[in-house]
This record gives structure tokens, sequence and C-alpha cells, in this order.
């Protein structure tokens, strides 16, 4: 597989997230983006992070969602090119492109309830990328996919419960079933990647995943302040310590057993529901 093959599957300017639609450029060394507390998902690599410093309305908060949404666009393609290159099976390589379609639906979701809000989405810049190894590949999966996607699933079922506005309520309905979806994925891939690497390699992935948890909680462990965060539907800061706690002593303790891992998120995770209920060890109550 050539090198041309990651330069074009970069262009995803016909996803129609916003105008300017993506952008990429060849480009120097990647920058991982610093996200805003609880705005999880699987991100690209190389996603050049053009974060605002402040979010300070609704507006402005969707339009990072949406821009994270487009952001996880490239990040699914990317992996399926990635993963062609090492002849994964189709039908892996089907999931992931289907993922990447799934991230587009977000991404206009968020970016059409973003503007009716006064929010302006902002361009995805990713810079090309070249062909990694596959411990590269599950180093990356293991924080982006079964750390940070898994933690924006359940979010997601949080807010497709809790969020106050009816219209974001509804469109996180089927966002979270998808991310439920895509966090099953990542645990899928992570096994599928593990069996093709050494046992000193799994070890290291693993410590990887260990320290994205790491990252994540203290990432995690503020007290929002602004008024939108909970109009968004996030879980507080006490639910979010509980939510993370009954992941870290199951899901993310799981060890290179997909059926296992996938049986322990749906059962700490139910899907969204009318009636409410437990949600990884945290009581979420539906408006
Ligand atoms: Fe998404
Ligand atoms: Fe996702």
């Amino acid at each position: 597989m050539g090198s041309e093959q990651f330069n074009t599957c970069w262009i995803v300017s016909e996803a129609g997230y916003g105008d300017p639609p993506f952008q990429t450029e060849a480009g120097a060394g990647p920058t991982i983006v610093n996200c805003l507390y609880t705005y999880t998902g699987r991100r690209p690599r190389a996603l050049v992070d053009e974060c605002p410093p402040e979010t300070l309305t609704i507006g402005d908060a969707l339009a990072h969602a949406a821009y994270l949404e487009a952001a996880s666009v490239a990040a699914f393609r990317d992996l399926a090119c990635q993963l062609e290159a090492h002849a994964a099976p189709a039908s892996l390589l089907r999931r992931l492109r289907s993922a990447a379609d799934d991230e587009v639906r977000h991404a206009r979701a968020m970016s059409a309830l973003a503007r009716r809000r006064g929010g302006t989405p902002r361009p995805v810049r990713v810079p090309r990328t070249r062909r990694r190894p596959l411990l590269a590949i599950a180093l990356e999966n293991a924080t982006e996919g079964c750390v940070r996607e898994t933690w924006g699933a359940v979010c997601a079922v949080v807010q497709s419960l809790r969020a106050r506005d009816p219209e974001l309520r509804a469109a996180m309905r089927g966002i979270a079933r998808d991310e439920l979806r895509h966090a099953e994925l990542s645990w899928h891939l992570g096994a599928w990647l593990g069996a093709r690497l050494t046992e000193e390699e799994r070890a290291l992935v693993d410590l990887e995943r260990a320290g994205a948890v790491r990252a994540l909680a203290r990432e995690l462990d503020v007290t929002p302040r602004e008024a939108w965060h909970a109009q968004l539907g996030f879980p507080t800061r006490e639910e979010t310590r509980a939510m993370l706690r009954a992941l870290g002593a199951g899901v993310w303790k799981t060890r290179r057993n997909p059926s296992s891992a996938r049986r322990e998120l749906r059962r700490r995770v139910r899907g969204p529901r009318r009636s409410g209920g437990s949600f990884v060890g945290a009581s979420v109550t539906p408006r």
C-alpha cells in the first residue's frame, strides 16, 4: 500500500460537516488535541489542536462537540486505511468505515444544533499520516478507543436522558446507541491487534490504557461552573467519579477479552431508557 492511500483517505470534505469543510494539510509533527471536560471520543492521532481556550455559551459548547465528532470521522477513516495496509479482515474494515459514517451523522447533527444556538463549528485539520506499525495503532486504540470512546459512549447515554434541551436529548439518543457500538468496536479491534503483538507489546498496551484512564480521571475531576454544563446533561463531578470507579473496576480492567469487555460494558451501561436507571454505578435521573 503506497503512501498515496494515506494522503487521499484524509480527504473527508464530502462529509458536509460545515462550512468551511474539513481541511487537510501536510505538515510538521502531530499535536494531540486537549479536549474540554467530558467531550471525549476517538480523535485522530494527528489532529491539530485548535480548541478554544474557553467555551462561553451553549452554542460554543455544541460547536466544540461538533468539531470533535468531525475529528472522529478522520480518526475512523485513518484507522481503516492503516488497517487495510496491515491486511485486516474485511469485516473489521467495514465496521470502521461504518463508524466513520456514524460520525459524519453526529457531526452534522451537532453542527446544526450549534448553529441554531449561535455557535460556529471550526474546521478540523489533520496532517497527512504515514503507515504505522501495529503496536502504534494498538497504543492509540487503547487510549482513543478503549478509554476515551468508551467514556464518550457512557457520557452520551447520560446526556440522552439528562439534557434540558429537548432537541439535544433527541439527537443524543441516536448518538449514544452509535457510540456504544463504537466502544465495542474498540475492544474488538484491541483484541485483533493484541493477537498480532508480542507479550511485551501487549503489556505496553495495557500500561498505555491504564495511563489513559488516569489521565481521563484527572481531566474530568473538575467542578463544572458553567450553567450550560447541566443544560447539556453532563454528569456532575460526583457522578463522574462514580462512573469512572465502576468502569475502572470492570470494563477497563478486563484483559484482552472483547466478549467479556462487551458483556461488562452492556451490564454496566444500559441503553437509553425513558425510565432512567443506573449507569456504570451512578444513578441518573432522566428529565
Ligand atoms: Fe460520535
Ligand atoms: Fe464514536
